[in-house]
């Protein structure tokens, strides 16, 4: 798949992501699911837990889709710095992302915890962004050139 559509894919299910979060947390579901890394039925949703397993099955899929991005960027040869470092931030802030999620089921929604896995998501979200901009940007000046 071409780098800069690969980084929309991301980009999109990144948002679809954070919108199904909001609704988590506004709804009051977050410990609907209290186990990690999977919730009581296993790998298989429930529809006593269906909202917060859709916010970790998608949530899995982000973070396959943004660390494939990070691993296209460096694999190809017309990728400059701040692609790289765009990439590399998704990619770095992804996994802390999931490992936060983590953080705050077994802290019971401590509301520090909540607070920074929105922000680090706000901060996601702009890198891939960045990323997919610089990848469309790449794109173009190859056909040019
Ligand atoms: C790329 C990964 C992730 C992103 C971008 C993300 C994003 C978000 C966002 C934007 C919210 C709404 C926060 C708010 O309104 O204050 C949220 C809520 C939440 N997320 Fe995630 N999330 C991710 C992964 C995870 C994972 C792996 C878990 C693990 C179980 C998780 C657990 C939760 C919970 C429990 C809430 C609701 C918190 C509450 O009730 O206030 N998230 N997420």
């Amino acid at each position: 798949m071409r780098l800069q559509y690969l980084a929309l894919s991301a980009l999109i299910v990144l948002y679809s992501l954070m919108f199904i979060g909001g609704y988590v947390s506004a709804s009051g579901l977050g410990l609907s699911c209290p186990k990690w890394p999977l919730c009581p039925n296993g790998l298989l949703p429930s529809y006593d837990f269906l909202i917060e397993w859709t916010h970790r099955f998608v949530a899995a899929t982000t973070g396959t889709l943004i660390v494939a991005t990070a691993v296209g960027v460096w694999l190809n040869k017309k990728s400059d710095k701040k692609i790289k470092l765009t990439g590399t931030l998704a990619g770095i802030f992804v996994v802390t992302q999931i490992t936060l999620g983590a953080l705050v089921i077994e802290a019971k929604l401590h509301a520090v915890l909540v607070a920074i896995h929105l922000g680090i998501g706000i901060l996601l979200f702009a890198m891939t962004l960045l990323t997919v901009l610089f990848a469309f940007r790449m794109a173009r000046t190859q056909i040019s050139a």
